[in-house]
Protein backbone atom coordinates (compact mmCIF):
# COMPACT_ATOMS: atom_id res chain seq x y z
CA UNK A 1 0.00 0.00 0.00
CA UNK A 2 1.97 3.38 -0.53
CA UNK A 3 1.82 5.99 1.58
CA UNK A 4 -1.40 8.69 1.69
CA UNK A 5 -0.61 11.87 -0.91
CA UNK A 6 0.85 14.95 1.87
CA UNK A 7 -1.75 17.67 2.58
CA UNK A 8 -1.10 19.77 -0.51
CA UNK A 9 -0.02 22.78 1.00
CA UNK A 10 -3.24 24.96 -0.24
CA UNK A 11 -5.54 23.20 2.26
CA UNK A 12 -4.97 25.44 4.63
CA UNK A 13 -6.34 28.54 2.75
CA UNK A 14 -9.23 26.50 2.47
CA UNK A 15 -9.47 25.87 6.17
CA UNK A 16 -9.40 29.78 7.72
CA UNK A 17 -9.72 32.26 4.68
CA UNK A 18 -9.51 35.91 5.23
CA UNK A 19 -12.46 37.53 5.83
CA UNK A 20 -12.07 40.13 3.26
CA UNK A 21 -9.42 40.25 0.19
CA UNK A 22 -8.93 43.27 -2.16
CA UNK A 23 -7.26 43.02 -5.35
CA UNK A 24 -5.11 45.11 -7.64
CA UNK A 25 -5.51 43.80 -10.82
CA UNK A 26 -2.34 45.07 -12.53
CA UNK A 27 -0.39 44.28 -15.60
CA UNK A 28 -3.00 43.65 -18.49
CA UNK A 29 -1.22 45.76 -20.92
CA UNK A 30 2.56 44.04 -19.88
CA UNK A 31 0.29 40.74 -20.47
CA UNK A 32 -0.79 41.44 -23.87
CA UNK A 33 2.92 43.63 -24.66
CA UNK A 34 4.67 39.74 -23.97
CA UNK A 35 2.64 38.58 -26.73
CA UNK A 36 2.55 41.20 -29.11
CA UNK A 37 -1.48 42.02 -28.84
CA UNK A 38 -2.90 45.09 -28.39
CA UNK A 39 -3.36 45.99 -24.80
CA UNK A 40 -7.19 46.39 -25.13
CA UNK A 41 -6.81 41.88 -25.17
CA UNK A 42 -4.84 42.38 -22.52
CA UNK A 43 -7.80 44.49 -20.34
CA UNK A 44 -10.80 41.59 -22.13
CA UNK A 45 -7.93 38.82 -20.58
CA UNK A 46 -8.01 40.71 -17.36
CA UNK A 47 -12.02 40.65 -17.21
CA UNK A 48 -12.08 36.11 -17.78
CA UNK A 49 -9.45 36.58 -14.38
CA UNK A 50 -11.91 38.70 -12.94
CA UNK A 51 -14.75 35.62 -13.50
CA UNK A 52 -12.25 33.41 -12.30
CA UNK A 53 -11.32 35.27 -9.02
CA UNK A 54 -14.77 36.19 -8.24
CA UNK A 55 -15.85 31.94 -8.75
CA UNK A 56 -12.65 31.29 -6.51
CA UNK A 57 -13.60 33.76 -3.99
CA UNK A 58 -17.14 31.55 -3.53
CA UNK A 59 -16.01 28.33 -3.87
CA UNK A 60 -12.96 29.19 -0.94
CA UNK A 61 -15.58 31.38 1.54
CA UNK A 62 -13.86 34.55 1.12
CA UNK A 63 -17.19 36.70 2.17
CA UNK A 64 -15.48 40.24 0.75
CA UNK A 65 -13.74 40.76 -2.42
CA UNK A 66 -12.90 44.63 -3.42
CA UNK A 67 -11.38 44.78 -7.05
CA UNK A 68 -9.55 47.57 -8.28
CA UNK A 69 -11.62 48.29 -11.80
CA UNK A 70 -10.62 52.02 -12.37
CA UNK A 71 -8.46 54.66 -10.34
CA UNK A 72 -8.99 58.25 -10.72
CA UNK A 73 -5.56 58.99 -11.83
CA UNK A 74 -6.57 55.95 -14.54
CA UNK A 75 -8.39 59.33 -17.14
CA UNK A 76 -4.62 60.56 -17.72
CA UNK A 77 -4.64 57.13 -20.50
CA UNK A 78 -5.55 57.55 -24.02
CA UNK A 79 -8.49 57.98 -24.74
CA UNK A 80 -9.22 54.69 -26.94
CA UNK A 81 -8.28 52.75 -24.26
CA UNK A 82 -10.72 54.67 -21.88
CA UNK A 83 -13.40 54.01 -24.18
CA UNK A 84 -11.91 50.05 -24.17
CA UNK A 85 -12.20 49.44 -20.68
CA UNK A 86 -15.62 51.13 -20.01
CA UNK A 87 -17.10 48.87 -22.89
CA UNK A 88 -15.57 46.16 -21.31
CA UNK A 89 -17.22 47.21 -17.83
CA UNK A 90 -20.43 47.80 -19.31
CA UNK A 91 -20.34 44.44 -20.85
CA UNK A 92 -19.12 42.51 -18.01
CA UNK A 93 -22.14 44.23 -16.31
CA UNK A 94 -24.36 43.54 -19.15
CA UNK A 95 -23.26 39.65 -19.78
CA UNK A 96 -22.45 38.96 -15.77
CA UNK A 97 -24.80 40.30 -13.50
CA UNK A 98 -27.68 37.87 -13.99
CA UNK A 99 -25.00 34.91 -12.72
CA UNK A 100 -23.41 37.01 -10.09
CA UNK A 101 -26.78 37.03 -8.69
CA UNK A 102 -27.99 33.75 -8.81
CA UNK A 103 -24.63 32.71 -6.81
CA UNK A 104 -25.33 34.85 -3.98
CA UNK A 105 -23.50 37.63 -5.04
CA UNK A 106 -23.91 41.45 -3.31
CA UNK A 107 -22.57 43.90 -5.55
CA UNK A 108 -21.59 47.29 -4.46
CA UNK A 109 -19.44 50.30 -6.30
CA UNK A 110 -17.14 52.74 -4.47
CA UNK A 111 -15.67 55.59 -5.70
CA UNK A 112 -16.63 59.37 -7.39
CA UNK A 113 -19.80 58.71 -9.12
CA UNK A 114 -20.10 62.50 -10.34
CA UNK A 115 -18.92 62.88 -13.90
CA UNK A 116 -19.33 59.56 -14.78
CA UNK A 117 -20.92 58.47 -18.22
CA UNK A 118 -24.58 58.33 -17.81
CA UNK A 119 -24.87 54.87 -19.22
CA UNK A 120 -22.11 53.29 -16.82
CA UNK A 121 -23.43 54.52 -13.74
CA UNK A 122 -27.37 53.48 -14.41
CA UNK A 123 -25.61 49.75 -15.44
CA UNK A 124 -23.75 50.52 -11.85
CA UNK A 125 -26.91 50.83 -10.19
CA UNK A 126 -28.94 48.39 -11.55
CA UNK A 127 -26.10 45.91 -10.15
CA UNK A 128 -26.31 47.40 -6.71
CA UNK A 129 -30.01 47.76 -6.78
CA UNK A 130 -30.70 44.09 -8.50
CA UNK A 131 -28.37 42.18 -5.79
CA UNK A 132 -28.47 44.29 -2.64
CA UNK A 133 -30.05 41.24 -0.57
CA UNK A 134 -27.68 38.67 -1.38
CA UNK A 135 -25.22 37.51 1.54
CA UNK A 136 -22.95 35.11 -0.06
CA UNK A 137 -20.42 36.89 -1.27
CA UNK A 138 -19.87 40.58 -1.99
CA UNK A 139 -18.12 42.01 -4.43
CA UNK A 140 -17.14 46.02 -3.73
CA UNK A 141 -16.12 47.12 -7.61
CA UNK A 142 -13.77 50.33 -7.08
CA UNK A 143 -14.45 52.37 -10.20
CA UNK A 144 -13.44 56.12 -10.57
CA UNK A 145 -11.90 55.46 -7.28
CA UNK A 146 -8.77 57.14 -5.41
CA UNK A 147 -8.05 56.64 -1.75
CA UNK A 148 -6.76 60.48 -1.37
CA UNK A 149 -10.06 61.55 -3.39
CA UNK A 150 -12.33 58.99 -0.50
CA UNK A 151 -10.36 60.89 2.62
CA UNK A 152 -11.12 64.54 1.23
CA UNK A 153 -14.40 64.05 0.52
CA UNK A 154 -15.00 62.60 3.96
CA UNK A 155 -12.87 65.65 5.13
CA UNK A 156 -15.23 67.70 3.47
CA UNK A 157 -18.79 66.47 4.72
CA UNK A 158 -17.11 66.52 7.96
CA UNK A 159 -16.53 70.40 7.45
CA UNK A 160 -19.65 70.74 6.20
CA UNK A 161 -21.64 69.29 8.90
CA UNK A 162 -19.49 71.36 11.87
CA UNK A 163 -19.72 74.81 10.32
CA UNK A 164 -23.31 73.99 10.13
CA UNK A 165 -23.31 73.18 13.37
CA UNK A 166 -24.16 69.47 13.57
CA UNK A 167 -21.31 68.24 15.15
CA UNK A 168 -18.52 69.25 17.47
CA UNK A 169 -15.00 69.29 15.21
CA UNK A 170 -13.42 68.88 18.38
CA UNK A 171 -14.88 65.26 18.42
CA UNK A 172 -14.11 64.16 14.76
CA UNK A 173 -12.08 61.36 15.66
CA UNK A 174 -11.07 57.98 13.08
CA UNK A 175 -14.64 56.75 13.77
CA UNK A 176 -16.49 59.98 12.42
CA UNK A 177 -14.12 60.20 8.93
CA UNK A 178 -14.91 55.99 8.65
CA UNK A 179 -18.40 56.68 8.49
CA UNK A 180 -17.91 59.27 6.13
CA UNK A 181 -16.01 56.95 3.50
CA UNK A 182 -17.29 55.21 0.56
CA UNK A 183 -16.43 51.89 2.81
CA UNK A 184 -18.89 52.65 5.74
CA UNK A 185 -20.15 49.95 7.55
CA UNK A 186 -17.88 47.57 5.65
CA UNK A 187 -15.16 45.57 7.45
CA UNK A 188 -10.95 46.63 6.21
CA UNK A 189 -9.68 44.25 3.92
CA UNK A 190 -7.13 41.95 5.63
CA UNK A 191 -5.62 40.81 2.55
CA UNK A 192 -4.46 42.97 -0.31
CA UNK A 193 -3.35 41.44 -3.27
CA UNK A 194 -1.47 43.15 -6.38
CA UNK A 195 -0.28 41.10 -9.80
CA UNK A 196 2.16 42.46 -11.94
CA UNK A 197 5.46 42.63 -9.68
CA UNK A 198 4.49 46.17 -9.31
CA UNK A 199 4.72 46.61 -5.35
CA UNK A 200 2.84 50.19 -4.41
CA UNK A 201 -0.52 50.99 -3.61
CA UNK A 202 -1.30 53.25 -6.57
CA UNK A 203 -3.92 55.34 -4.28
CA UNK A 204 -6.27 51.74 -3.33
CA UNK A 205 -7.61 52.08 -0.21
CA UNK A 206 -5.32 54.05 1.55
CA UNK A 207 -7.34 54.69 4.74
CA UNK A 208 -9.08 51.11 4.85
CA UNK A 209 -5.63 49.15 4.60
CA UNK A 210 -4.04 50.25 7.41
CA UNK A 211 -3.36 47.01 8.68
CA UNK A 212 -3.71 45.00 5.94
CA UNK A 213 -1.28 42.53 4.40
CA UNK A 214 0.17 43.04 1.59
CA UNK A 215 1.18 40.25 -0.74
CA UNK A 216 2.54 40.89 -4.71
CA UNK A 217 2.13 38.25 -7.01
CA UNK A 218 4.64 37.96 -9.93
CA UNK A 219 2.01 37.28 -12.86
CA UNK A 220 -0.16 39.48 -15.13
CA UNK A 221 -3.09 40.14 -14.43
CA UNK A 222 -5.03 38.16 -16.92
CA UNK A 223 -2.85 35.00 -15.57
CA UNK A 224 -4.57 35.01 -11.91
CA UNK A 225 -6.55 31.82 -11.22
CA UNK A 226 -7.36 30.08 -8.36
CA UNK A 227 -4.10 28.37 -7.66
CA UNK A 228 -2.87 32.45 -7.38
CA UNK A 229 -5.04 32.91 -4.83
CA UNK A 230 -4.39 29.95 -2.54
CA UNK A 231 -1.40 31.08 -2.61
CA UNK A 232 -1.49 34.34 -1.91
CA UNK A 233 -4.01 33.10 1.24
CA UNK A 234 -1.13 30.62 1.94
CA UNK A 235 1.25 33.54 2.10
CA UNK A 236 -0.60 35.79 4.24
CA UNK A 237 -1.36 32.74 6.60
CA UNK A 238 2.27 32.55 7.55
CA UNK A 239 2.24 36.61 8.29
CA UNK A 240 2.27 37.10 12.03
CA UNK A 241 -0.64 40.22 12.07
CA UNK A 242 0.26 42.54 15.32
CA UNK A 243 -1.72 45.80 14.78
CA UNK A 244 0.65 47.51 16.71
CA UNK A 245 0.92 45.14 19.66
CA UNK A 246 3.27 42.28 20.88
CA UNK A 247 2.07 38.94 20.18
CA UNK A 248 3.65 35.32 22.14
CA UNK A 249 5.86 34.84 19.31
CA UNK A 250 7.36 38.50 19.30
CA UNK A 251 7.44 38.93 22.86
CA UNK A 252 9.97 36.49 23.51
C1 LIG B 1 -4.55 46.93 -15.11
O1 LIG B 1 -3.62 46.70 -16.12
C2 LIG B 1 -5.85 47.49 -15.62
C3 LIG B 1 -6.12 48.87 -15.21
C4 LIG B 1 -5.31 49.66 -14.55
C5 LIG B 1 -7.41 49.43 -15.58
P1 LIG B 1 -2.76 47.88 -16.75
O2 LIG B 1 -3.52 48.46 -17.90
O3 LIG B 1 -2.34 48.85 -15.73
O4 LIG B 1 -1.52 47.08 -17.31
P2 LIG B 1 0.01 47.48 -17.23
O5 LIG B 1 0.30 47.85 -15.82
O6 LIG B 1 0.19 48.61 -18.19
O7 LIG B 1 0.75 46.26 -17.66
C1 LIG C 1 -3.70 50.57 -10.41
O1 LIG C 1 -2.94 50.21 -11.50
C2 LIG C 1 -5.14 50.82 -10.82
C3 LIG C 1 -5.91 49.63 -11.16
C4 LIG C 1 -5.48 48.40 -11.12
C5 LIG C 1 -7.29 49.88 -11.57
P1 LIG C 1 -2.16 51.28 -12.40
O2 LIG C 1 -1.54 50.51 -13.50
O3 LIG C 1 -3.06 52.39 -12.77
O4 LIG C 1 -1.09 51.82 -11.36
P2 LIG C 1 0.33 52.52 -11.61
O5 LIG C 1 0.09 53.65 -12.57
O6 LIG C 1 1.24 51.50 -12.19
O7 LIG C 1 0.79 52.96 -10.25
MG1 LIG D 1 -0.73 49.04 -14.53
Amino acid sequence: MSAPDPVPSTTAALLDPPLHVAIIMDGNGRWAAARGLPRREGHRRGVEALRRAVRAVGELGIKILTIYSFSAENWTRPAEEIGDLMGLLKRFVRKDLAELHENGVRVRVIGERAGLDPEVLSLLREAEELTKSNERTTLIVAFNYGGRQEIARAARELAIDAVAGKIDPEKIDPAAIESRLYTAGLPPPDLVIRTSGEQRVSNFLLWQAAYAEFVFLPINWPDFDRTALEEAIGEYRRRERRFGGVTARAGV
